[in-house]
């Protein structure tokens, strides 16, 4: 029979609760899957057994479905078929007419204690003992299910200590670390890999078709069942202009000569805004991902809308103040601070418009005018650049370039070696035609010229772009690849996501 489970969590200031504690019962349970929207495990405590399955509602509120079993199955389920498995002492203890059930754990989560109060809603009032500490109920790092596959004991120091923020927490992350939404370079395996390692995955949509979009949210929710962004570009749509077209594809024109071949004709946008795009809304608000982040610009008023009444995180790429506080006014709920040292394209509403404020300035400056949540994305490499966007005011860091090496990544292996090799980057606005961040190459040393024309829009000019590449790549000449990377490249490792995800946090906890 199931039943709603509304509990709210906390640590212990100190062990004064001992003094009115009834004698405790042990309890021993194994989870036989350990997902994000339901959980299923057996449990010993005492003389009874159960099986339980449990259903995320929210971080307070599960559903229950508790079955009864003879001891000895739980004893075989648990010794044989549960790889992750937590034990505990519950004492309970009981304050102004409510009862505290106080988990004091042992063997790999010693010495955890987690006190746990069970209440008619989320939000009924309660008396606080002297001896309750800190909540911590939407940290889903002090769940038991998470708790039995890392353990306590294994955590560093520093995150016993730094609690997540709101918003890492309401997003059920462990880790305030999200994968940067890449086209082409974050691909369902790297945004499984991080979420399943308790950071936040991404998929960078924005070149793709609806369909194909569709394609990889269900090639990641087949990897893990944590949470991820899906992204989209938000540019104001351009009118092609025959005539700035023309005197652009004059000025590239001698490239493709010098590879045997001829310029395009025309040119056309390569891929469409999310403005103007009603397929990859109504995509968002089926699948619904535990977030949708804009680059380039803001969704229309209704779209935004239809993502927050349909429960989704909306988030937006800012650059400098003014964007900041368009986004805050339109009613977005988190701002992701991109600095200049940021790999890809710069996210200016108006690509004219780039102050070039740095990663960490631009949070700092945030912070003093915003209450959202700031996300750092530009430059930030390892656990110390992490924890310091988190001191300047952030919620959580952004990556994209530092996981460019890892092979779940859709870099090719020569973007890869280049970037661990020669890993100078410069910002130009010759290949797309928008400002991004890319590894130096032919475009800004050939094509980038003093007193060069203007390009051909955005994004026809990327059109172009792609077939000079392609042209270039008939003659084995990589030169004109669009190799996106950020100022970091240089510190970039070559290692795998689960790898690079514990490297993160080991440094963040030392940091
Ligand atoms: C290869 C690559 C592709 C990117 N594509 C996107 C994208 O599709 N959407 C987006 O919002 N940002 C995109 N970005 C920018 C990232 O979201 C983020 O701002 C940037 O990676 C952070 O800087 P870092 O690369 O130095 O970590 C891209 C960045 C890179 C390196």
């Amino acid at each position: 029979m199931s039943k709603l489970e509304t509990e709210r969590r906390f640590l212990l200031k100190n062990d004064d609760w001992r003094a009115q504690a009834a004698p405790p019962q042990q309890i021993e349970q194994g989870y036989l899957s350990v997902a994000r929207e339901c959980t299923i495990r057996a449990r010993i405590i005492g003389e009874m057994a159960y099986l339980t399955i449990k259903g995320f509602i929210t971080h307070a509120t599960r559903s229950e479905f508790e079955y009864p079993i003879p001891k000895e199955d739980a004893r075989a389920i648990i010794d044989s078929l549960c790889a992750f498995q937590v034990k505990k002492l519950r004492h309970h203890v009981r304050h102004e007419g409510f009862l505290f059930e106080i988990d004091e754990f042992f063997g790999a989560n010693a010495p955890l204690i987690v006190a746990e109060l069970e209440l008619p809603a989320e939000n009924t009032p309660f008396p606080r003992p002297d001896w309750l500490g800190e909540e911590i109920t939407a940290d889903s790092r002090f769940t038991n299910a998470w708790l039995s596959k890392h353990p306590y004991s294994t955590w560093a120091a520093a995150q016993r200590a730094a609690p997540l923020s709101g918003l890492c927490q309401r997003l059920g992350l462990t880790a305030p670390i999200f994968l940067a939404p890449m086209a082409g370079a974050s691909t369902p395996e790297l945004a499984a890999a991080v979420a399943n390692a308790g950071g936040l995955g991404a998929l960078g949509l924005g070149a793709l078709c609806a369909a194909d979009a569709q394609a990889a949210i269900v090639a990641t929710r087949a990897l893990t069942e944590r949470p991820f962004q899906i992204n989209f570009f938000c540019h104001t749509p351009e009118t092609p202009d025959a005539e700035r077209i023309r005197i652009w594809q004059n000025h590239i024109a001698p490239h493709f000569a010098h590879l045997g071949a001829l310029p395009p004709q025309g040119l056309h946008a390569v891929y469409a805004s999310f403005l103007e795009e009603p397929a990859l809304l109504e995509l968002a608000l089926r699948q619904r991902p535990a977030a949708v982040s804009f680059h380039f610009g803001l969704p229309a008023p209704a779209q935004l809308a239809a993502l927050k009444a349909a429960g989704i995180l909306t988030m937006v790429s800012v650059t400098q103040p003014s964007e900041a506080l368009l986004a805050e006014q339109a009613g977005i709920d988190v701002l992701i601070a991109q600095g200049i040292e940021a790999g890809g394209h710069r996210g200016m509403f108006d690509p004219a418009r780039d102050p070039g404020y740095s990663t960490l300035a631009l949070v700092r400056l945030l912070a003093g005018q915003t209450t959202l949540p700031i996300v750092a994305a530009g430059g930030i490499m390892n656990g110390a650049d992490i924890r310091a966007c988190l001191h300047a005011g952030a919620a959580a860091a952004q990556l994209g370039t530092a996981f460019l090496p890892c092979p779940e990544s859709g870099a090719s292996a020569l973007w890869r070696n280049k970037l661990l090799d020669a890993p100078a980057t410069q910002i130009t606005d010759s290949i797309s035609g928008r400002p991004a961040r890319a590894l130096l190459n032919h475009w800004h040393t050939r094509i980038d010229v003093p007193n060069r024309p203007p390009h051909a829009g955005y994004p026809y000019s990327y059109d172009l772009g792609k077939q000079l590449h392609t042209a270039a790549l008939r003659h084995g000449e990589h030169g004109f690849a669009a190799y996106w990377a950020g100022a970091g490249a240089a510190r970039a490792r070559r290692m795998d996501a689960a790898q690079l995800m514990r490297t993160l946090c080991d440094e963040l906890a030392q940091a």
